[in-house]
């Protein structure tokens, strides 16, 4: 059967359904969007005849978990809500995409190992049009990733428009690749743009949390307003690449202006609870040349300015939190400062290791692992060979797949704190949608595996031998993949 990620429990029988009998999803009301998906999704498949695949509520089922019993006549996917359903339907997508003309019979119970199961696009290095969006999306979802991370904003182009801050797309969502000079290509994604994901994504099970990177990797926004730098510039939308030292001026409270209005756009365009706020790699050469910003270490009792992050962190935050949203921040965030220390509530996305994130939860944080150490970078070659794409390392299909968000020396309570894992793909290198497959598949498949399916079930030879079948269902939805694994 080859189901990637594989299921908790699976039961085969001698017998199997003549997919030639299958016909719509039908059952409880309240499952009709996940219905009508998988009506789409699998299309081709389906027949007129009588009744077969129904879906019912199973109250005493736990929250996105399943059961799916496929019998000669009769298929029935049974859930407490909306996601087990859709997840259940997806594992009849995955069989009908690799069979010809029956499916094995059989029974699952399937129920999920960790909570966030997270993909980072960035759509700032490179800016990628919304019909691949939404075909990451839905592939995302074939193999239960629920948190589509998107990178909105960079040095390299600011990504969506904010009410009264209109320079941000005209001067920030810098047209042109560096790969191809003069090539015009789309600066920014319209709020109309933006919802019609976001609903497209909902329907999947999949969550958006945007991030808006603050208050370094800010050259696009400095670009389009000088004046909340330390300098006043000239700046400019990069299209290098790297730190830079260009960073928003602590010293000036236009720049709380600035972050009220994106998170109010934010808070209206995205449902989800989190917003990440970045805070990785910033810089603090200029903070500590600038009157201003020596100005405000004074004021709020610092002594370096360095520690000035830490008071723009618990700013954030706190903003966040009056909009109903819990920030996210990269690990860097935990170098906070007596005066200002991280907040309860941010969440740690730890990626320079796993050490952020065992930190977090020694400090009581929520965590999110997504270790550039073991594979999460997927914007990394997948082997060294030199003909390979991608960025500075190597992220081998191993290597992610047995990535653990656990530590083997986490107590329970602090193990209780890790929501999950993560995959990023930053694209520097990476110009175009077909690239972003190639570099994502079959890594994803590995991810969800690690994420998704009980630990004692997790075995890497296993994997490999299911992944054969499955590259097949990744051929037929037209999805690019590294083969050589
Ligand atoms: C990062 O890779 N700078 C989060
Ligand atoms: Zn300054």
């Amino acid at each position: 059967m080859s189901i990637i990620p594989k299921p908790a429990e699976i039961m085969e029988k001698e017998t199997v359904f003549d997919i030639k009998k299958l016909s719509k999803a039908s059952g409880d009301p309240s499952f009709k969007n996940e219905m009508e998906v998988f009506n789409i999704q699998c299309g081709e498949f389906i027949y007129s005849g009588p009744e077969t695949l129904v879906c019912e509520k199973d109250s005493a089922l736990k929250d996105e978990s399943y059961e799916l019993s496929i019998d000669p006549g009769r298929i029935c996917v049974a859930a407490a809500g909306g996601a087990g359903i859709y997840y259940g339907l997806q594992t009849l997508r995955q069989l009908l995409l690799s069979c010809d003309k029956e499916i094995p019979c059989c029974k699952i119970k399937d129920y999920p190992r960790f909570s966030w199961r997270g993909y980072m696009l960035d759509c700032s290095r490179h800016f990628f049009t919304v019909p691949f969006i939404k075909k990451m999306i839905d592939a995302l979802s074939l193999h239960r990733i629920n948190k589509f991370h998107w990178h909105l904003c960079d040095d390299q182009g600011w990504r969506f428009p904010v009410k009264g801050w209109p320079a941000l797309i005209e001067k920030g969502s810098r047209r042109e690749t560096l790969n191809v000079p003069g090539r015009e290509y789309g600066g920014f994604y319209t709020a109309e743009e933006i919802r019609d994901i976001v609903s497209f994504a909902a329907a999947r099970h999949v969550e958006i949390i945007p991030e808006v990177d603050l208050p370094g990797h800010t050259s696009a926004v400095l670009a389009s307003y000088p004046d909340l730098g330390c300098s006043g510039g000239p700046y400019r939308v990069e299209d290098r690449y790297g730190i830079f030292e260009d960073v928003l001026c602590a010293g000036n409270d236009r720049i709380f202006d600035f972050f009220a209005a994106v998170f109010d756009t934010l808070a209206g365009l995205f449902p989800s609870d989190w917003v990440h706020i970045g805070g990785d790699e910033v810089l603090y050469k200029r903070w500590s040349a600038c009157p201003k910003c020596q100005k405000r270490l004074e004021e709020q009792k610092l002594s370096e300015a360095r520690e000035l992050q830490s008071w723009i962190t618990h700013r954030l935050v706190q903003m966040l939190a009056e909009r109903g949203k819990t920030a996210i921040g990269w690990d860097e965030i935990l170098e906070d400062s007596k005066q200002f220390p991280l907040p309860e509530n941010a969440v740690i996305m730890s990626w320079r290791g796993k050490e952020g994130g065992l930190e977090a939860c020694r400090r009581g944080r929520k965590v999110i692992m997504s270790p550039n150490t073991e594979g999460c970078y997927i914007d990394y070659k997948h082997s060294e060979d030199p003909e390979e794409p991608g960025n500075i390392g190597i992220s081998p299909l191993s290597s992610i797949y047995n990535m653990d968000p656990l530590c083997p020396e986490m107590k329970e309570s602090e193990a209780a704190l890790v929501m999950g894992g993560q995959a990023n793909l930053w694209t520097e290198l990476i110009p175009n949608g077909r690239l972003a497959e190639y570099m994502s598949f079959p890594r994803i498949c590995a991810l969800a595996e690690g994420l998704w399916t009980p630990k004692d079930k997790k075995n890497y030879e296993d994997f490999s031998s299911r992944l054969a079948l499955h590259r097949l269902r990744l051929d037929r939805l037209d999805l690019l993949q590294y083969r050589r694994d």
